[in-house]
């Protein structure tokens, strides 16, 4: 092996040695018997910007960024895309073959990709979707939404001000909601999804009454640490079919691949069981 075949990628963030992508990266690596690694990047929010403009001298194909950093970095990078520019945020950066240094988001994908993997027969334009939450990955999944085609996306926030601002930044049929109104807004709908942290670890369950949920509904929280939020639980136990937010951390792995490498790793069974346990503490 040539030292030009080494391929390298890795994902910046603070703190970052939480991060759960080093291992599905690798698991890649090692699946496809492609030479390299994907490392941890812990870098302070000063370093973001030196840490970036070294990548194309290190020989990074790329990397993934976490928080603090995906917003900062959209004003480092030579080009973003239109998709992150919409979403507001950079979740891969792609060093292209001149060095410079190329932006997108990759979380909407990641979204959808889970969902069809999941629940093969959802269909984005089955009904209307419920949003809640209007945070960063509100917006990933309110792009994937309505890409897909959802005629309408009613977006419950907290904070009503930020759904208002996610729907003039994103465009498309988002219909902002008041949280007083957010049990009602479930009636009829066809995709509902937590983007909140309530129900993740440590936080407070979601404060969501689902008397007016149709079993018929596909319920999803991006939340991943429990693998299965109460949310998702209660949704299940009254006939929802339920998809955790594990996997869609695992499904905007491939298009970065795609990006970096030329190829689109799978999303096997395998995968997702050393990831779960891995969350899991096994
Ligand atoms: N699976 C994945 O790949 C993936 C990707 C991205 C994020 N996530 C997860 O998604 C969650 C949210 O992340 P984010 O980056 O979107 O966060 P964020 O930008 O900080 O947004 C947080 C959202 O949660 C709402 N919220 C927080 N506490 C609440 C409460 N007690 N009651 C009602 N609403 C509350 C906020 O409402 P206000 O606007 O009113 O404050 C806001 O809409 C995290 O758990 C994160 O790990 C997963």
């Amino acid at each position: 092996m040539s030292d030009q075949t080494y391929h390298l990628a890795g994902v910046m963030g603070w703190p970052v040695m939480h991060s759960r992508s080093p291992l599905m990266h690798n698991h890649w690596f090692a699946e496809t018997g492609l030479p390299g690694r994907y490392v941890f990047l812990p870098l302070p929010p000063e370093r973001l910007a030196a840490a970036l403009r070294a990548l194309p001298a290190l020989d990074f194909a790329g990397c993934n960024l976490t928080i603090p950093h995906k917003q900062a970095a959209m004003e480092i990078v030579d080009e973003v895309d239109t998709v992150a520019r919409k979403i507001g945020a950079i979740s891969c950066v792609v060093v292209r073959s001149d060095g410079t240094l190329w932006g997108t988001n990759n979380d909407w994908r990641g979204f959808l990709g889970n969902l069809r993997q999941s629940v093969p027969d959802w269909r984005a334009d089955a009904g209307p979707a419920v949003v809640i939450g209007a945070g960063g990955g509100a917006r990933a999944v309110c792009h994937a939404l309505v890409s897909a085609g959802a005629p309408e996306v009613r977006l419950v926030n907290r904070t009503r001000e930020r759904a208002e601002q996610v729907a003039a930044d994103l465009g498309g049929p988002i219909r902002p909601v008041d949280w007083s109104e957010r049990h009602d807004a479930l009636a009829g709908a066809a995709t509902v999804v937590n983007t909140t942290s309530c129900g993740m670890t440590g936080q407070p369950p979601l404060d969501l009454r689902l008397d007016a949920l149709e079993p018929r509904a596909v319920v999803a929280d991006i939340v991943y640490a429990p693998l299965e939020t109460p949310f998702l639980a209660a949704a299940r136990a009254r006939g929802s079919r339920t998809v955790g937010g594990l996997g869609m951390l695992l499904h905007q792995g491939p298009p970065a691949w795609k990006l970096w490498f030329g190829i689109e790793p799978e999303v096997t069974p395998g995968l997702r069981a050393k990831m779960e346990a891995s969350l899991s503490g096994g």
